[in-house]
């Protein structure tokens, strides 16, 4: 694994020695032919939502454990609360291709075949998902996509995958915008609709130039299950939660339907505390970010079923104005985000990064909110809002008085306003 970092950390410099090149061609908009076809587009006009083997499993996947997750994720009411999309990440493949030069899924893993397992993801309602990679290997070792874009897509196709998140590992000298924008070609060849979720890192500043080659886009490195501490892994970083947070402000105007910055899958349930947890799943939902779970689903405890099925936070993930929050203003550790809703009404979310429990008093008409981006704005000394304590599923009175509260250390307090 270490070798497969280095290339990592490889590609990360290479990226930041080519930020001028890609600025310098960001301008041209990008012409593909997947924007060209109006059957195949719209494929996420809402953040996309589903489940990913990578943050708990990494490698460690086969036939047996999936189906039992496949099944996990309905029964558990994840399907049901919106989630859609069920991905194999990295590991599903053999260590080489076959004598045609045709991907194979480890037998071992896959007895049944890659087919007959999607087949199963689609008995049940959902869309199926698959990993690779863009350069000669993944980054755990397996054959990489390169100079197999066309056959690969139309494998995928034949399997009827739905979703395929593409990586950045061993790419060499290989031009990011390029490469993304031939495998975009590659699956809208083959005419099924293949949602492309962009894998590198953010290290050619794809918020410039993927919208219209995929629906999604890995703004920063790999999360790590840390609230706000990164975790040093040798030759690269893990980031945590609020570090990610943190470089989200900067690329909120390239956030929208079917172009969504990507600030990694979910840790919830993977290890932190349940108020870190709610943290981290708001905090996603404000940002209007994909929701793709990375826990297993077969061991998850009710609270954080309560956190990933609750309806009304990702309702604020979901909204159809598809606009990611601000950050309004930063003190002591004491934030609060807000996010303009479809219905005229807000999402503002108050977030205590702190080691101790925070009061607030918040007084609505000295806060009046201003949205440059969206032109939305708020002027209390006007209208009214109504206030909803979205975690605590209580009214919590209108903007017209002064909301006070707790907020507990590492929590955040979540409130949707609705105009009277
Ligand atoms: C990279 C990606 C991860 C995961 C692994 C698989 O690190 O960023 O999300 O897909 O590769 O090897």
């Amino acid at each position: 694994m270490k070798a497969i970092y280095n290339h990592i950390i490889l590609t990360g410099l290479i990226g930041l020695l080519t930020v001028n090149v890609v600025l310098a061609q960001s301008e041209a908009p990008v012409q593909t032919q997947k924007s060209a076809n109006a059957k195949i587009t719209n494929l996420a006009p809402t953040p996309p939502m589903g489940w990913n083997s990578w943050n708990t499993f990494q490698t460690r996947i086969d036939e047996k454990l999936l189906r039992d997750m496949v099944d996990t994720f309905v029964s558990s009411g994840m399907r049901d609360a919106g989630y859609k999309y069920f991905t194999l990440d990295d590991g599903w493949m053999s260590m080489e291709r076959d004598q045609n030069g045709q991907l194979v899924a480890d037998p071992k893993k896959f007895p049944s075949g890659m087919k007959a397992f999607a087949d199963y993801v689609h008995s049940k309602g959902l869309k199926f998902g698959i990993y690779n990679c863009a350069g000669d290997k993944t980054c755990a070792g397996y054959p990489g996509t390169r100079g197999h874009e066309y056959e690969d897509a139309r494998l995928y196709a034949s399997w009827g995958v739905d979703l395929l998140k593409y990586d950045w590992c061993n790419t060499d000298s290989l031009n990011a915008r390029e490469a993304y924008i031939t495998m975009a070609r590659a699956l809208q060849a083959t005419g099924r609709p293949v949602l492309f979720s962009l894998c590198e890192w953010g290290n050619h500043q794809p918020w410039l130039w993927a919208n219209g080659v995929g629906e999604m886009y890995r703004a920063t490195g790999d999360i790590t299950a840390n609230f706000d501490k990164d975790k040093h892994m040798g030759t690269w970083t893990a980031l945590s939660v609020l570090t990610i947070v943190d470089k989200q402000p900067a690329i909120r105007q390239y956030n929208g339907p079917n172009h969504w910055n990507d600030p990694d899958m979910l840790e919830v349930g993977n290890g932190m505390s349940f108020a870190e947890d709610k943290a981290h799943f708001s905090l996603w939902c404000m940002l209007a970010a994909p929701l793709i779970a990375g826990n297993d689903l077969r061991k998850m405890s009710e609270q954080t079923k309560n956190i990933l099925t609750n309806k009304a936070v990702i309702a604020i993930d979901q909204d159809a104005l598809g606009v990611a929050a601000y950050r309004n203003s930063s003190e002591n550790g004491l934030e609060t985000w807000v996010k303009p809703l479809s219905d005229g009404g807000w999402a503002v979310c108050f977030l205590n990064r702190s080691d101790k429990a925070q009061d607030i008093t918040y007084n609505w008409a000295k806060n009046p909110l201003q949205d440059s981006f969206s032109r939305r704005t708020a002027d209390f000394t006007g209208a009214v809002y109504r206030l909803h304590d979205v975690w605590a599923k209580k009214d919590v009175g209108t903007t017209r008085g002064l909301f006070k509260t707790s907020i507990p250390a590492r929590d955040v307090v979540l409130l949707l306003l609705t105009q009277k």
